[in-house]
């Protein structure tokens, strides 16, 4: 069976020998069904009713008008919608449930911008591993996860679901995502059909706002853009969601480039594509569609084959075939892909969630520890002046302050499912005190109330996250004072600040970097009593932290941490765990300064040519903190760089005290070719515990796949044969250097 670990679904069939019983299973089904039945396969419905006339659940399956239902958690609920499905619907086939299962599905790990901080894809497929066998259990068989896109502009709300601005690290944490959630055969009863999106380009949306049009040249689609949605395919990832926005003037959902010129000529892809949610009804709103009969045409034509809520193709495909507009061969095939994958998924044998294990499988307590770790893994340190950190366990008094201190939901993000229940999340003074316990005298003080200005649909949509009223002026000038008193009774004080988790996510893009509210000042007043102060923030994005990174000496990035993020937390505080992510992103010092990314091209006046400092007359172009850049509690030296056109090697020390991990990074350069290449570009990393004074060597191989490029002036992948250089250490600034050519 091993050698049947195969990059496709369809390739694992043909191995197996399955495929044609398979085929015929299908097609026995397929002879059976009327066109209506057929569209409704492909038709997707709210098992809530989100979108404004959405159709009843129960009534469109009873009529084989829904071949999949989203949105829906509670086992029981699956249960008694299948149940209609399976005994009441004329051919019994059953439905394939879907949600957002993004990081964690009852024990919430960190968000995957923060997961991707961790550079260790073997802890990312185990944590969506985790995330699938929680959601299966409970009748769930398909998640919208991985999110693959770029984000290079951290005003975009929806950078928290993705991996950050890089294609090499973006493709390694795809595949290990797809891996972590299909793993060798989706059909196991733990696993479940994962889904690439936003097929493409979302994560360019002009000005950092969701949902707005993406100008994205071809090059930058390939070499950028793509290659994580490629890894997903590689991986054997078995849906693909199309994105909302326009993509150079083409709704992405009914965009042929991407969905038939790339996605199935290209690169072959045999799942099926579901649109992203209303986005086939939306095509009129665009106007790009004439009316939904248009809409329903064109998306379908164009490859989208589920349409997600909107009820567009249940309401005009049927019509559409009649008038032999769109063929009915055609939307057999995207039946008998859905069909395909609800027989390999067992639903057909198993279509009943086990509602008992489900509550068994989600209270599984190496389930919470991988959570632990997996925090633990991703926070980055960004500053630590003069070894503040790790602070003494002895630590006598110690006031924990800022919004995010005590807070459970806003630790787990927006994306943490509709019904989340954030009860069992530990907090950060709660993680504190569990480290501490009764022998020190830790105070907590919120000091400010944070709100956004303008709500997000979200906060009515979920339970959880429910819309905050700020407080009164009074009010928050007395918190605000008791938090400065609190601090000022402490001999340490930690600063949890941040973002509430409706700040980050869908529809939660914001104009500036600032911290919200009066973050800032609380800080600036407890940093003005000269007491050791560690900020740790709770952010989905890289916020402005310039005034605190020359003035609060150490901070700790812990991003929106997950149910266990508190016990986290307190670990790194106080040495039990020793910090190792590494930004995924540049972190810029503004907003002013984006979209910003390391992998720029070098222009005809690098601003390292002498007397040019920065592109900027009023402030550095250079951002707070490179991409690659976090630090430990110990020190790391990376040396003996040995460089051929085949492979390249390094040796990495942890020559501080403590255990510790460090990321070695590789970056290559390209001098000349048919394109101006990036500046850098990384080409390898891996990360590595060393014990303190411990050594060890590091291979990254080269070859054709890592020096490769989409040329625009030949529109082909081509190999330049040119003179490169060679980076290797910490970050995206390492200055271990070699160089190679592939001339000769
Ligand atoms: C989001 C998708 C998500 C879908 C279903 C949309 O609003 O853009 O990422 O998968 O909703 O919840």
């Amino acid at each position: 069976m091993s050698a049947c670990r195969a990059v496709s679904l369809l390739a694992l069939y043909s191995c197996t020998g399955l495929a044609a019983a398979l085929d015929g299973r299908v097609d026995d089904l397929l002879k059976q069904m009327t066109l209506e039945e057929k569209i409704g396969q492909l038709s997707q419905v709210g098992g809530k009713a989100f979108i404004p006339n959405m159709p009843k659940p129960e009534e469109e399956i009873r009529k084989g008008r829904a071949g999949s239902i989203l949105w829906l958690s509670d086992p029981v609920e699956i249960n008694r919608l299948q149940k209609i499905a399976v005994e009441q619907s004329r051919l019994k086939i059953p439905l394939i449930f879907a949600l957002d299962v993004i990081h964690g599905f009852k024990t919430i790990f960190p968000m995957p911008l923060a997961l991707a901080s961790s550079w260790d894809p073997a802890l990312i497929e185990q944590v969506q591993a985790v995330a699938a066998r929680e959601a299966r259990a409970a009748g769930i068989a398909w998640t919208f996860a991985p999110m693959v896109d770029i984000a290079r502009d951290p005003r975009w709300g929806r950078m928290i679901e993705g991996a950050g601005e890089d294609p090499f690290l973006g493709a390694a944490v795809a595949r290990a995502q797809v891996r972590g959630f299909q793993g060798p055969n989706f059909g196991a009863p733990d696993r479940v059909l994962a889904c690439a999106k936003h097929f493409a380009g979302y994560g360019a949306a002009d000005g950092g706002r969701d949902y707005d049009s993406a100008y994205v040249s071809e090059s930058q689609l390939r070499n950028v853009y793509f290659p994580p949605f490629r890894a997903a395919l590689d991986a054997g990832v078995a849906t693909f969601m199309s994105a909302y926005m326009d993509l150079n003037d083409v709704p992405a959902s009914a965009n042929s480039f991407l969905l038939q010129d790339v996605l199935r000529r290209e690169w072959k892809f045999d799942g099926f594509v579901v649109s992203d949610a209303n986005a086939v009804g939306d095509l009129v709103t665009h106007g790009f569609a004439a009316d939904r009969a248009d809409a329903a045409r064109r998306a379908f034509t164009a490859g989208v084959e589920m349409d997600m809520a909107s009820g567009t193709y249940m309401n005009e495909l049927p019509a559409l075939v009649k008038a032999g507009k769109v063929s009915e061969a055609s939307i057999d095939a995207a039946v008998r892909e859905i069909l395909q994958a609800k027989f390999r998924l067992g639903l057909f044998e198993r279509p009943y969630a086990d509602e008992a294990l489900a509550k068994r499988v989600a209270a599984a307590p190496e389930h919470r520890q991988l959570a632990r770790v997996a925090a633990q893994r991703s926070a980055v340190l960004l500053r630590n002046e003069g070894d503040l950190l790790p602070l003494a366990k002895t630590a006598r008094s110690l006031a924990v302050i800022g919004p995010f201190a005590d807070s459970k939901r806003d630790l787990l993000t927006m994306w943490s499912g509709f019904d989340v229940d954030p009860s069992s999340t530990v907090t950060i003074v709660g993680g504190i005190r569990n480290k501490l316990g009764r022998g020190a005298r830790i105070e907590y003080a919120p000091g400010v109330q944070i709100a956004r200005r303008n709500p997000s649909f979200f906060e009515d949509l979920m339970p959880s996250m429910k819309r905050i009223e700020p407080w009164p002026q009074a009010q928050a000038d007395e918190e605000f004072t008791k938090a400065l008193d609190t601090a000022r009774r402490a001999d340490v004080v930690v600063m949890a600040l941040g973002e509430l988790a409706s700040m980050d996510g869908e529809a939660a893009s914001q104009s500036s970097l600032e911290l919200p509210g009066r973050q800032n000042e609380l800080l600036r007043a407890v940093v003005a009593m000269g007491k050791p102060v560690v900020l740790v923030l709770v952010s989905g994005r890289p916020v402005n932290i310039e005034w605190a990174a020359s003035h609060v000496p150490a901070i700790l990035e812990a991003w929106h941490p997950g149910t266990e993020g508190g016990n986290a937390v307190a670990d790194l505080l106080f040495g039990d765990a020793n910090p190792g992510g590494k930004l995924p992103i540049t972190w810029p010092r503004n907003a002013g300064q984006v979209p910003i990314y390391y992998a720029h091209n070098l222009t005809h006046q690098p601003e390292s040519a002498p007397g040019f400092k920065s592109r900027y007359w009023d402030q550095p172009s250079s951002p707070l903190y490179p991409f690659g850049y976090g630090l430990s509690y110990t020190k790391f030296t990376v040396a003996n760089l040995k460089v051929s056109r085949d492979d390249v090697t390094a040796d990495v020390e942890n020559t501080g005290a403590r255990a510790g991990d460090e990321v070695v990074q590789l970056y290559l350069h390209q001098r000349s070719g048919s394109a101006s290449r990036p500046v850098r570009e990384l080409k390898g990393f891996e990360r590595v515990s060393l014990a303190p004074g411990e050594k060890k060597t590091i291979l990254f191989k080269l070859g054709p796949e890592k020096l490769k490029y989409w040329s625009a002036e030949r529109r082909e992948w081509i190999q330049d044969a040119a003179e490169f250089d060679v980076w290797v250490g910490s970050d995206s600034t390492a200055s271990l250097h070699g160089t190679f050519n592939t001339k000769e």
